[in-house]
């Protein structure tokens, strides 16, 4: 079959992974996808900090990538622009699109689901919310058919390694700090950990895609971690409790019977016995409540490099398979039912 040629927008410690896993088990992907998934250029913003990379493959021009002979562009950069300007325009073209940027999903799916329905195109984001951990395809797909009521976990990593580090080492706050960005864990501006911005931005993510809803990052009661010092972490421990960053997406009845969608992220003392409380470093763990289904837990590493390489490559072979195979993915845009909660109402 002919190839599916991908552009790669950033080529930092996620898209580093990504182009040397494309090239070293290229023949693996092509069985898998069932034609050769090809790298047809990569762009970074300042291509002679990349000797590692092929020159020939290498560009600081995103937009004219995106409008050269490819067939996906994937998207590592991050932020909110240019990259919603570069996906806009690679959907508008019928480009599918596979990204990891949760900030943007956070604020724009749903004009960028709009635009992929409209061309046909694929969105993909497996990689946005807890890393190596298949979560938001089992959402879109395994659970279409029942009805999720609750989803709730530790999506930041970087907090969540610096929390671990706290409880377990009494070591300070901004040593563990430096050592998560060390690790590839942290945001490049960590504030977005710290702050709960990052794990903000993947409840509305996950309340978004589970409740059929368009909840935003705005929707979102946010507190971060700042506050939490050791003496709460003593604290805690004296009362038998952790502390762990929880997001919290729910599907609220209110008393007129009508429903509507709730999400939050704050510090909460769990306790011991409790198993999120086993969830340390950096890795995620989420609950998933669906009627029928029950309770489902998922767990694995949120964030780093080659955890995140892995669901990116995941959805690249997704989106191979579908071009090949003449399908798609999962249409959201006709989605946007369930009304989001405002904020403080309880
Ligand atoms: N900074 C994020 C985290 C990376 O620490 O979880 C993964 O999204």
């Amino acid at each position: 079959a002919k190839p599916v040629r991908v552009a790669l927008l950033g080529c930092g410690t996620v898209g580093g992974e990504v182009a040397r896993l494309l090239t070293e088990q290229a023949g693996e992907l092509a069985a898998r996808a069932g034609a050769p998934v090809e790298l047809a250029g990569i762009a970074v913003r300042r291509p002679d900090k990349h000797p590692e990379l092929p020159p020939e493959l290498l560009t600081s021009d995103a937009a004219a990538l995106i409008d050269s002979d490819v067939d996906v562009v994937v998207e590592l950069v991050g932020g909110i622009e240019p990259t919603r300007t570069w996906l806009l325009s690679a959907l508008a073209q019928g480009k599918s699109v596979v990204t990891a940027n949760k900030a943007l999903l956070a604020e724009h799916s749903a004009e960028l689901f709009v635009a992929a329905d409209a061309s046909g195109a694929d969105l993909y984001f497996e990689a946005s919310v807890a890393g190596a951990i298949p979560l938001l395809r089992p959402l879109r797909e395994s659970l279409a058919g029942d009805r999720i009521t609750r989803v709730m976990g530790i999506v930041n990593g970087t907090t969540n390694y610096i929390l671990s580090a706290m409880d377990s080492t009494g070591a300070g706050y901004a040593e563990t700090l430096d050592e998560a960005s060390r690790l590839g864990y942290a945001e490049a501006d960590p504030t977005a950990d710290v702050d709960g911005y990052d794990a903000a931005s993947k409840a509305a993510i996950l309340a978004s895609l589970a409740f059929h809803s368009r909840v935003t990052i705005a929707d979102v009661h946010r507190e971060g971690i700042g506050a939490v010092g050791a003496s709460d972490i003593r604290a805690a421990q004296v009362l038998g409790r952790t502390v762990k960053l929880l997001a919290i997406c729910e599907r609220v009845t209110s008393d007129d019977g009508s429903e509507s969608v709730s999400a939050r992220v704050h510090p909460v003392m769990i306790p011991r016995s409790h198993q999120l409380a086993g969830v340390n470093g950096a890795f995620n763990a989420v609950y998933v409540e669906a009627d029928a289904a029950g309770e489902l837990m998922f767990y694995g590493q949120g964030a780093g490099g080659s955890p995140t390489a892995s669901a990116v490559l995941g959805d690249l072979v997704a989106v191979a398979r579908n071009k090949v195979g003449n399908g798609h993915g999962p249409r959201e845009s006709a989605h946007a039912a369930l009304p989001v909660r405002p904020m403080g109402q309880t």
